[in-house]
């Protein structure tokens, strides 16, 4: 089959693979090829195991996989077929030199940008899927353009939306899609060429247009103010907590004002992902460099909450049993950084497991899709590690709940109360739980933003 437009997304993870997947089945005139350094990541998607458990995405992959969709390894081949390239390469904070531990590293998307300049030999539409920082699109037109070929590239910023766990509802039904351009004829036009494969399958009403600068800013901005939400709710938690008053009913009785809405208003052990503290950190950064330390130290203490959030859990598991968890088996049900997703990148889970390794207590994790990213997360640590959460909890003086896992929601906790020490502990990082259930079968509960319920 001929087909009409040769897309390429460089970049094979959470993001080029279930959005280019999306983009194949709802375009099947377009080919679309998925690109990787990473051979063994390749190799999933092209086997029966894909790389990553997305709720849905392993169907859409079968369907459209050989037809118009292919994963190769072959970047510079798939580069010069390339009428469209989008790039969803990693864009990590930077862990060495001029703004480390804020600013992104973008040393793989400025490789990127060169290995397209050396193997073009046409003009080509770039398209930033990564998460990146307002004015790069300027960076990256720099590198690609004036070169002595002739070509011309024209860089559009298209920032993802999708969260892990739901990506294939979000992609298929997208609150909105943002397309960034250059107000030029030639900006405009490949800004029509982009809005056009959405067009297949989004309504033309929730494909919103903008100069370039807003789509790449609005990601970063869209990303702070929902983990600020998150941060906000927490940080009363810990006040409800110590007045009685319920974090559940403050954020329902708030979320009810239509001005505020229930969204993101559900207290929990912290934030996680691999972007919310990536690109807040990222915005702080930027708005350093333009000298607005202010709204630079707003945007940062969204991140210290969270990160105080997590320390807090730690402590409340070591007041809550006696100030000493030394030799005692807790066991972690969780973590990843959120239900229906193996990743455990920044999983509030990690400074969790690590808070009571450091207090010396004897940890258990447990999680049904997570445990291979655990152990890399915990490589060298002495954990134990059950998928079983039964097992996992034989034994154990403590429980945390670290995920929202349904299946932890479902639990025979009476069951697990027999099989546990006594007195046997329950910390609900999630609030997902029966707690008054839970105490009434004799556990002494702990839960986020809610008085503790205490047998002593
Ligand atoms: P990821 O680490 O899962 O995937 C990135 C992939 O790019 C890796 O497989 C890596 O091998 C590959 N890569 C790096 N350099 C390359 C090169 N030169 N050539 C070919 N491949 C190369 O990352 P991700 O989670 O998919 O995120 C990608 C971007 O999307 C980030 O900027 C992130 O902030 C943004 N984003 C992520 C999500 C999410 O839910 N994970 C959502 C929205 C936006
Ligand atoms: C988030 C955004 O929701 C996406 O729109 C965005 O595209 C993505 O980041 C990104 O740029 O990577 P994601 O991190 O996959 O998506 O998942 P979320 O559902 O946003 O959850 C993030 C964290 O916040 C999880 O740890 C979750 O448990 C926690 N959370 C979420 C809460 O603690 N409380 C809430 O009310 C909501």
């Amino acid at each position: 089959m001929t087909f009409k437009t040769k897309i390429l997304c460089i970049g094979a993870g959470y993001v080029g693979g279930p959005t280019m997947t999306m983009i194949a089945r709802k375009c099947p005139t377009y080919k679309v090829t998925v690109v990787d350094i990473n051979k063994a990541r390749i190799d999933a998607w092209n086997s029966d195991n894909i790389p990553i458990y997305e709720p849905g995405l392993d169907e859409v992959v079968k369907a459209a996989r050989g037809k118009n969709l292919f994963f190769s390894t072959d970047v510079d081949q798939a580069i010069r077929e390339a009428d469209i390239i989008f790039v969803s390469v990693n864009t990590p904070t930077k862990t060495f030199g001029e703004g480390a531990g804020r600013a992104p590293d973008l040393q793989y998307w400025e490789k990127t940008a060169r290995q397209i300049l050396a193997n073009s030999d046409s003009s080509k539409i770039i398209v930033e899927k990564s998460t990146l920082p307002v004015r790069t699109a300027e960076a990256m037109e720099r590198i690609l353009n004036g070169n002595p070929k002739g070509i011309e590239f024209e860089v559009l910023s298209n920032p993802e939306f999708l969260a892990e766990g739901s990506a294939i509802q979000d992609l298929e039904n997208p609150d909105r899609v943002l397309v960034g351009s250059r107000e030029t004829p030639s900006g405009l036009a490949a800004r029509k060429a982009l809005v056009d494969i959405y067009a297949h399958w989004v309504p033309k009403e929730k494909i919103i247009e903008s100069n370039v600068w807003s789509a790449e800013l609005s990601k970063l901005a869209a990303n702070a103010f929902l983990a600020q939400r998150i941060s906000s709710i927490n940080s009363i938690s810990a006040l409800c907590e110590k007045t009685e008053a319920d974090v559940g009913e403050v954020s329902y009785a708030i979320g009810m004002d239509s001005r505020i809405g229930p969204k993101f208003l559900k207290a929990s052990v912290g934030f996680g992902g691999s972007c919310f503290q990536k690109d807040i950190l990222n915005l702080v950064y930027i708005c350093e460099s333009y000298g607005l330390h202010e709204v630079a130290d707003y945007w940062e203490s969204v991140v210290r909450m969270n990160q105080w959030q997590q320390k807090r859990f730690v402590q409340n598991i070591l007041t809550g049993m006696f100030r000493t968890v030394a030799g005692k088996r807790i066991a972690l049900l969780g973590f990843a950084f959120k239900a229906d997703t193996g990743d455990t990148r920044e999983s509030p889970a990690i400074s969790v497991a690590l808070g009571l390794l450091e207090e010396k207590a004897q940890v258990v994790v447990s999680d049904p899709k997570a445990l291979e990213n655990a152990k890399k997360d915990l490589a060298g640590a002495e954990v134990i590690y059950e998928e079983d959460p039964y097992k996992a909890a034989d034994g154990a003086h403590a429980i945390a709940i670290l995920t929202e896992w349904k299946l932890y929601k479902e639990l025979d906790y009476a069951k697990i109360f027999k099989s546990m020490k006594q007195p046997a502990f329950i910390f609900d990082g999630r609030n997902i739980l029966d707690h008054k259930k839970l105490f009434e079968m004799g556990f002494n509960v702990f839960a986020i933003g809610k008085a503790a319920l205490k047998h002593f």
